[in-house]
């Protein structure tokens, strides 16, 4: 499978839009929001995202998007089109985050979750992430909780 992954700009907010208004687990933003969120990203370097594209087409098959917070990092959303799931996107969008938490030396990755997605849980947990708070009627869509899953990064001492 021949995809690349590259870091989106604010061109880029109208594709993000729509693969969100396509996922059902993801909290939606608008267009604005992101164009707003991408500026920031080129104005402060805070908020990066990446974006996995198909070689000989425009379509836009996942991204991801988070923050840094001094050595802290929140993934704020992730999400893989639907028809393409389970062909390694997701953790290739991760090892975007992985390069990106080891060039600042962050200690931890932290993450809201619905309660219900038990998948991306799953697939969370699959890095390491484990569980560590809930937050009760966190989505305001439908009242659900966000579980919080937490990575600690760095050896051991
Ligand atoms: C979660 C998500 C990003 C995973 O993306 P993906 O490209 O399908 O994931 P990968 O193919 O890289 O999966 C890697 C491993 O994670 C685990 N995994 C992934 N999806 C899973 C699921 N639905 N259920 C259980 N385990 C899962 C599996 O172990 C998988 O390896 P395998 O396919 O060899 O068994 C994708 O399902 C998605 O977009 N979900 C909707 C949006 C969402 O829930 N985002 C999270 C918001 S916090």
């Amino acid at each position: 499978m021949d995809v690349h992954f590259q870091a989106m700009t604010v061109a880029d907010a109208p594709h993000i839009a729509q693969l969100l208004s396509m996922l059902d687990e993801t909290s939606d933003w608008g267009v604005e929001d992101l164009r707003t969120s991408l500026m920031e990203e080129r104005l402060r370097g805070t908020v990066v995202y990446r974006g996995a594209e198909q070689n000989d087409k425009q379509e836009l098959l996942g991204f991801i998007y988070w923050r840094s917070i001094v050595d802290e990092v929140e993934i704020l959303n992730l999400g893989v089109a639907k028809s393409w799931r389970r062909q390694e996107i997701g953790r290739r969008l991760m090892d975007e985050l992985f390069s990106f938490t080891k060039s600042i030396q962050a200690k931890r990755v932290f993450l809201e979750v619905r309660e219900s997605n038990t998948g991306a849980q799953d697939f969370y947990r699959k890095f390491g992430f484990v569980p560590c708070g809930l937050r009760s009627g966190y989505y305001v869509d439908s009242q659900e909780a966000a579980m919080l899953m937490s990575l600690a990064l760095g050896a051991p001492i």
